[in-house]
């Protein structure tokens, strides 16, 4: 049968996506589906610990409002047959402006979770970051997903524990350290109470029924774990703290530590001779402190809204950290990003490129790694349609023209003063 092509897409475009890893569909054509495939999937406890914020959930919901409000400019008659998505990060060209946030509870939403968001990653030519709380071996993530990967770091109130494990992810490989640093106390997360997910985990009727009621997800994910070692643990915790996750002593405590300060990025980059990225600034000076400091990249992040319920959207803050270090370290970006649109509506802003958290999970919790796959395609191919609607060819051409700021809309608004001229 002879192929078709759609009017307005090239030859061109079409020899890229020949080398392309072919993912069905799966009924899944935008974020908004893949959540919904993972509501159904995982036991309420689970999927609300993925899917909520915190508090009242405001800046949970600001991040994507804030989004919402930014409208990009087209340019039209551009000749945009060829459009590329690629960049250049910490050295590297990787296929598209995105990277792989780091979660700590793939590993529950799907067997061995992590291992299959990082192959996805890999076969989609993105970084995948492995956070401290994964349920696998970060060695076991290297030797079975390669590609470019990231290893986040919480500080722990044991220092020397968390250096111990910089080390390892030193000698296993991983090319970035993200050092989070957006949690020196515990965020408030009633649901979690609410649902009875809590670390260590406790059987209550309520969650009995809830995991009965998902018997997928009980076979696929916790009944093979039993088959083939037990039930998961925090796996690049110290030896002696790798407990269960039904089991003490790890809790929160383990993964807050309220005296963290600057000092401790000063350590991180006498320790670590890779790419070093501070992630959860949201704020201009502490960007600066960060790039004193000498990392090679900050995240700006509100932790998807998971942390402080009162804080702005981080599109909102981009502008502001762009402006103090964009031209002497890298700026990420992440919270909220649910669309193509969003991220090249930050890239337009100056960030080099988007973190993505939740929605590639909610892609593995669906269908493992070929759900990931499914999660980045849909950005992907949304990228794709958005630079070539805007008139835009390659990431390098998109600046600041190309969007409509709701707050400079404000400012023509506002009354003009009298010593303005006209
Ligand atoms: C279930 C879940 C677990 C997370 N775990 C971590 C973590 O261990 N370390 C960390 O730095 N960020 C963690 N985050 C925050 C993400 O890295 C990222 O900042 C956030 O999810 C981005 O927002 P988005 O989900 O709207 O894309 C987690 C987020 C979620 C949803």
């Amino acid at each position: 049968m002879p192929s078709f092509t759609p009017p307005g897409e090239s030859q061109a475009t079409h020899a890229a996506q020949a080398q392309r890893p072919v993912i069905p569909a799966m009924d899944v054509y935008d974020v908004a589906d893949l959540r919904e495939q993972a509501r159904r999937r995982l036991p309420k406890g689970l999927f609300d610990f993925i899917d909520r914020g915190n508090d009242d959930e405001v800046a949970m919901r600001e991040n994507q409002a804030a989004l919402a409000r930014i409208k990009l400019r087209p340019r039209v008659l551009a000749d945009v047959s060829v459009r590329d998505q690629s960049i250049e990060l910490f050295g590297k060209r990787q296929q598209m402006p995105v990277a792989i946030g780091p979660t700590g509870s793939a590993g529950l939403a799907w067997y061995q979770g992590e291992i299959e968001l990082a192959k996805a990653a890999a076969a989609q030519g993105i970084p995948y970051t492995m956070a401290t709380g994964s349920m696998t071996a970060m060695e076991r993530v290297v030797e079975e997903a390669g590609g470019t990967l990231w290893f986040q770091l919480y500080m722990w109130p044991e220092r020397e524990l968390s250096f111990q494990l910089v080390e390892r992810a030193r000698a296993a490989g991983f090319d970035a350290l993200v050092f989070t640093v957006d949690t020196p106390v515990a965020p408030g997360r009633e649901y979690n109470l609410r649902n009875g997910f809590v670390i260590p985990f406790r059987f209550t009727r309520r969650n009995v029924v809830d995991v009965a009621m998902h018997p997928r997800w009980l076979l696929g994910v916790i009944v093979r774990y039993l088959l083939t070692g037990g039930l998961p643990r925090y796996e690049n915790f110290p030896r002696h703290m790798q407990t269960r996750f039904t089991a003490l002593p790890m809790g929160r405590s383990m993964a807050t530590n309220p005296s963290m300060s600057w000092d401790d990025v000063r350590a991180l980059r006498r320790l670590w001779p890779r790419t070093l990225i501070v992630k959860g600034i949201q704020h201009a000076e502490d960007a600066r402190l960060a790039a004193d400091c000498g990392v090679d990249g900050i995240v700006v992040s509100n932790h998807g809204g998971r942390v402080l319920d009162s804080s702005p959207a981080t599109i909102e803050t981009l502008p502001s950290i762009l402006d103090a270090v964009g031209k002497r370290t890298t700026v990420l970006v992440d919270s909220g990003f649910r669309r193509g649109a969003d991220v090249v509506k930050a890239l337009a802003m100056g960030a080099h490129a988007v973190l993505l958290g939740r929605a590639p999970l909610y892609g593995t919790a669906m269908a493992g790694q070929m759900g990931a796959m499914r999660a980045i395609q849909l950005y992907r191919d949304e990228i794709d349609r958005v630079l070539g609607l805007i008139g835009v060819r390659s990431v390098a051409e998109l600046d600041p023209g190309h969007l409509v700021l709701p707050w400079d809309a404000q400012e023509r608004g506002r009354p003009r003063r009298a010593d303005e001229p006209r």
